[in-house]
């Protein structure tokens, strides 16, 4: 059972970069891209669905260069996405957003488990099993993201992500070496991991190839069979690098 109609997903992880007015910059080059190109609508393969994904306060801006008729970008031409969610449903948890919150502010996706937040911030399986469910229940789709293999089977384990569900979760592939390095993974590996991944959780499950994916090596991990998409950090933080990763070739 496929998520959705889109073929491949590409998804902007901008991190906990650009201001407001910054975003709005991006908007408008981002926009003046993709119009280069044309109609978005027409030109670009409507099988690839784009995924912008900035920091909590900055979601209703983006969102109204998503639905504004006026501005360059053409309506509907990207979803928009968390970078988290709490764990917990609603409540007294000072400067959580719960994905209740979300929802009703457009979002469709939420990143869920990325390596920086198990580093930096000690996220646990647990915690994440608690985010996908809470996802799932306000209608979110959840990319969860994965380094090795064993916390596939460790979510697995709690969440039951094998179990059949018209809400599959996304995984993202995101080696440690390669996030934030330069240093990508070759794409048959990442080719070799998802097929790992869809062993454990079923073959209907999307795997985005992240880390290092940038315009010069997108067309290769999306040539690979069972990869759907790449989950991009620095170079989405440049419109134009972004716009050419949308508009990948494959070779
Ligand atoms: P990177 O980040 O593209 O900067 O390596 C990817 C990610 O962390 O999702």
């Amino acid at each position: 059972m496929i998520l959705f109609m889109t073929e491949t997903l590409i998804v902007a992880n901008w991190k906990e970069n650009l201001d407001a007015s910054e975003v709005k910059t991006w908007m408008q080059e981002f926009g003046k891209q993709e119009s280069k190109r044309g109609s978005v609508q027409e030109n670009r393969d409507p099988k690839i669905e784009v995924v912008i994904c900035p920091s909590f306060p900055l979601i209703p801006l983006v969102s109204n260069f998503q639905l504004s008729s006026s501005s360059t970008l053409q309506p509907s031409i990207f979803q928009i996405g968390a970078q988290n969610v709490s764990e917990f449903e609603k409540g007294a948890y000072t400067g959580e957003v719960s994905a209740q919150q979300l929802k009703s502010l457009g979002v469709e996706y939420v990143i869920v488990g990325h390596p920086e937040r198990r580093e930096h911030l000690g996220e646990t399986n647990e915690q994440i099993n608690q985010k996908i469910k809470l996802c799932l229940k306000y209608g979110l789709k959840p990319i969860v993201c994965i380094s090795e293999l064993d916390q596939v089977k460790a979510i697995n384990e709690v969440s039951h992500l094998s179990l059949p569900t018209s809400q599959s979760p996304i995984i993202a592939y995101e080696p440690l070496f390669a996030v934030g390095s330069g240093q990508p993974d070759t794409p048959v590996n990442a080719q070799k991991q998802a097929s790992a991944i869809k062993k454990v959780l079923g073959e209907d499950v999307w795997v985005l190839y992240g880390g290092s994916a940038d315009s010069r090596n997108a067309s290769s991990f999306l040539a690979e069979k069972g990869i759907q998409g790449l989950l991009v950090g620095a170079a989405s933080l440049d419109p134009v690098e972004f716009a050419k990763i949308v508009n990948y070739e494959l070779h």
